[in-house]
């Protein structure tokens, strides 16, 4: 894969699975820019990024929440590296908790986040996209299409996200721009996995179920987002591609319920 010259923007780059993401893409040589709320964070990235091999890199602290901040740090990204080959859309907050035990609010945050923070995104991005042949991947998960007990919040925002990748690759395709979304399956070592998967018994239970025996890596991820934005995948828009070693094909099985009935045993414990 060589994306020399090409310019790819990650929002919610600076960690986990979108800081692999944004570090393959550089060491494919391509202009990066990332952003996230913590300045630390994108100047660590920024810094990682042009040790891997990034032609260039640059970084921005801004919230997904504030359309405005969005579009004036996409706004600064386009005056520095030119127009974008590549957007992807990763910015992202879960906690487990019952619907019946958390505040609107902290339904309303996920939300915001996940899935009014896309749209920002894309809206923000809009005006500098290449025409034709840009590539978007939104980051999703498999709660867009799986319930799962304790994350209502999150299953309502990704399937959103979904569904705005599917509507926007028939609005914008005739412009020539590619739209798909990438569902990372259990990826080791990130945030999410700990918050949904906290100790050693959880991840082996979780493991055996993987069909092909393993959790995900950021590798593996990263390398279906260079996929999809190769020349490769220039006829693949408006899909949603799972990178889960087959985990999903089991439905939301026993980890659909394990979660929920986690809370409510903590639950019990604390009345
Ligand atoms: C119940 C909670 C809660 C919890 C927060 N809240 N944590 N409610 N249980 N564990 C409530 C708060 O009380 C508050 O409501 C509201 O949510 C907002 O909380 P804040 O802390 O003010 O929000 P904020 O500072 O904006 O932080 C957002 C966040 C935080 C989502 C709560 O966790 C965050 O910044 N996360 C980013 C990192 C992250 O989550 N990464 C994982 C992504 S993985 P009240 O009513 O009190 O005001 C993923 C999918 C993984 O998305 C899939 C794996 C298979
Ligand atoms: P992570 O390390 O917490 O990454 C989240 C990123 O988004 C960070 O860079 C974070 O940086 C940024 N971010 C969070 N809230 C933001 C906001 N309001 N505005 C701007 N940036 C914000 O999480 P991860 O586990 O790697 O997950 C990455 C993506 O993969 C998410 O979209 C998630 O839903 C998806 N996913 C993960 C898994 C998994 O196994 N981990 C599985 C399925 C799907 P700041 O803190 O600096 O803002």
């Amino acid at each position: 894969m060589d994306f020399s010259g090409k310019t790819v923007i990650v929002i919610g780059g600076t960690s986990g699975i979108n800081r692999g993401i944004a570090e393959a893409f550089a060491a494919a040589g391509a202009k990066l820019a990332v952003a996230s709320r913590s300045q630390d964070k994108v100047d660590d990235t920024v810094a990682a990024l042009k040790a891997a091999g990034a032609a260039e890199a640059i970084g921005a602290s801004f919230d997904v929440r504030d359309d405005q901040a969005v579009a004036d740090g996409l706004e600064h990204f386009h005056d520095a590296l030119g127009d974008f080959d590549v957007l992807v859309s990763g910015a992202a907050g879960n906690f487990p908790a019952l619907t019946a035990e958390m505040s609107v609010n902290a339904f309303k945050t996920v939300v915001d986040i996940d899935l009014i923070g896309t749209v920002h995104v894309m809206k923000g991005a809009y005006p500098f996209l290449k025409r034709p042949g840009a590539s978007i991947i939104n980051i999703s998960a498999p709660q867009a299409y799986l319930p799962y007990e304790g994350q209502a919040h999150v299953c309502a925002a990704k399937a959103g996200v979904d569904q705005i990748t599917r509507t926007l690759s028939m609005e914008w395709g005739i412009e020539g721009i590619r739209v798909n979304s990438v569902v990372p399956g259990f990826i080791e070592g990130t945030e999410g996995a700990k918050r949904l998967s906290p100790s050693e018994d959880a991840h082996e239970e979780i493991r055996k179920d993987i069909p092909l025996g393993r959790w995900g890596q950021t590798q593996d991820v990263a390398n279906a987002c260079l996929f999809l934005s190769s020349d490769l995948a220039s006829y693949i828009s408006g899909n949603v591609l799972a990178v889960d070693g087959a985990l999903y094909q089991r439905g939301s099985g026993r980890f659909g319920q394990m979660m929920g009935e986690m809370l409510r045993m903590k639950g019990k414990a604390q009345s």
